[in-house]
């Protein structure tokens, strides 16, 4: 195999890209380039799931795991050593896999533009988890919309599926798995992957030197972390995306570690590898992140791509603001550490210099006296953006305010600590009264805008609001502050 190969294997048959690599979508190669339609197009910007499918990739363990993707916000050249699994690949002759049975049975698909989408999310949940609960169900069929059947009947489907699996031999991917795994083994999965003529041009390296090197000589060239940002200038602006370094598979973005005092998040570690680890550490934080998109999306955004993007209703950069996390950046072989507070100059300006790259997220550990609060404004619960999001971090001793930082997306052009709040706050009891006194004065920190999603009344109206709701719910564990428990 040449060095510069993108290999996979759709479905049961390797794929081999030599030096012409398209920086298509998965979507586009699997309906136009394969003729395999069952997967949908509905809105192609990542929303409806009705392109989803299946990716199952190596673990370190020798196992395989198996994410729901949208293929319609993937990227061909990130597939390389993995195996693509589309909703023709299913059934064993005629019968049909038991997602798909379970769907009939339980009458689940009316006009059926959505149920290949479905069957995928279903079949991923039951091969990663034999006993999923029911809010497990629930999350993993929420990046799916269906206009016409009801989602009863897909989530007694899903219910059904599970159960038969577990009194069923095995399906046929159990069967071959280990098969599977030889073949992935076969591809060089740490190959650094190079494509490029005047027009294209597309790599992949796989360590951090080799995608330094890269980017010096290429500066043109947009990174690509999961692309559920940035492939939508594709699908939305209809523009092409011609010079790509993907860093999805760079080992040393890869990485998750523990120190005594922090959490060290690599820049391209999907969310749904990093978010239980978090959630132990800080569960607002955790139950965030399970908002945040779907799940087909945290299986595949990333941190770095979050901050990268630099959007004023990003739902981390808040969060990790209030937290104090600080960054680590990369350019050639330097590294500097900067405050995520301090990367955002302005409308989608930050202080990234040219050439460089955030590699890693440091987001300090609970502290004693601490408390966290998270609060995601949108109008649905589930895969959608957010209207406000308010992370408040608070110590109190003594009933004191002896700590404070507070940090608001969707208030302004970027995401902003409340400084003026923090020091009216700073040193005064923790009281109603003075929480109280400053909502006011968070008048005097932000100008919010109005836009499609709230007017800047409402903006500020909630940001008063969710202060108050999180002085309530920290002096009382059993004050009836939710209107929906989702858990
Ligand atoms: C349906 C849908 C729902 C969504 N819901 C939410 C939501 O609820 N909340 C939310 O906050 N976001 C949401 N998003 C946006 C998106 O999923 C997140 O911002 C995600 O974290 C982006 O990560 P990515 O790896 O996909 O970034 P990419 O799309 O790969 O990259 C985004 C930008 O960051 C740059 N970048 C990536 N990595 C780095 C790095 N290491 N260093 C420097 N620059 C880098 C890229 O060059 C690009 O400009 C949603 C998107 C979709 C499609
Ligand atoms: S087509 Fe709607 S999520 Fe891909
Ligand atoms: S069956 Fe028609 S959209 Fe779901």
């Amino acid at each position: 195999m040449m060095e510069n190969s993108i290999q996979f294997i759709l479905n049961n048959e390797l794929q081999t890209f030599g030096n012409k690599i398209s920086n298509i979508t998965l979507l586009e190669y699997l309906r136009n380039g394969k003729n395999l339609r069952g997967t949908k197009e509905g809105c192609a910007s990542g929303d409806c799931g009705a392109c989803t499918a299946v990716v199952a990739e190596l673990n370190d363990d020798a196992t395989l795991s198996y994410q729901t993707i949208n293929t319609c916000i993937t990227l061909l050249p990130t597939l390389h050593g993995k195996q693509l699994i589309t909703v023709e690949n299913l059934k064993e002759g005629t019968t049909l896999h038991p997602a798909q049975q379970a769907l009939v049975d339980n009458h689940g698909s009316q006009c059926g533009f959505c149920t290949p989408g479905f069957v995928m999310s279903m079949f991923a949940l039951q091969k990663n988890n034999a006993t999923p609960t029911e809010h497990q169900i629930k999350e993993a069929l929420a990046g799916n919309l269906c206009r016409c059947t009801g989602y009863r009947s897909i989530v007694d489907a899903a219910v059904q599926q599970v159960n038969r699996m577990q009194s069923l031999c095995k399906d046929k991917f159990e069967r071959q798995q280990k098969a599977t795994m030889r073949e992935l083994q076969k591809i060089n999965q740490t190959a650094n992957i190079k494509s490029a003529d005047e027009h294209q041009s597309c790599f992949s390296p796989s360590s951090i030197n080799q995608l330094m090197q890269l980017i010096e000589e290429h500066p043109q060239a947009e990174l690509l972390a999961g692309g559920t940002d940035l492939s939508l200038v594709m699908t939305q602006q209809l523009k092409k995306l011609d010079h790509v370094i993907y860093i999805g598979r760079v080992a040393e973005l890869q990485q998750i570690k523990e120190t005594e005092s922090a959490l060290s998040i690599g820049a391209a570690v999907p969310y749904s590898v990093f978010d239980q680890r978090l959630g132990q550490e800080h569960p607002e934080f955790g139950a965030m992140i399970s908002r945040l998109g779907s799940l087909q999306v945290r299986n595949r955004g990333t941190l770095g791509g979050n901050i990268g993007n630099a959007s004023p209703i990003g739902d981390m950069p808040p969060v990790l603001i209030a937290l104090g996390a600080t960054m680590t950046m990369r350019q050639g072989k330097l590294e500097r550490h900067i405050a995520v507070e301090d990367y955002f100059l302005d409308y989608k300006v930050t202080a990234l210099r040219q050439g460089e790259i955030i590699r890693s997220v440091e987001i300090p550990n609970s502290k004693t006296d601490h408390h966290l609060k998270v609060y995601k404004i949108s109008k649905r619960l589930d895969d959608d953006i957010s209207t406000v999001l308010a992370a408040f971090h608070i110590c109190i001793q003594d009933n004191f305010i002896t700590a404070i930082r507070i940090a608001f997306g969707g208030m302004a052009e970027i995401p902003k600590r409340a400084v003026k709040c923090e020091a009216a706050l700073l040193g005064q009891p923790w009281s109603q009264t003075n929480i109280e006194a400053a909502m006011a004065i968070l008048e005097q920190d932000f100008k919010p805008v109005s836009d499609a999603r709230a007017s800047s009344h409402y903006r500020m109206q909630v940001a008063k609001n969710l202060l108050l709701k999180c002085y309530l719910e920290l002096e009382s564990t059993t004050s009836n502050t939710n209107v929906v428990n989702y858990f």
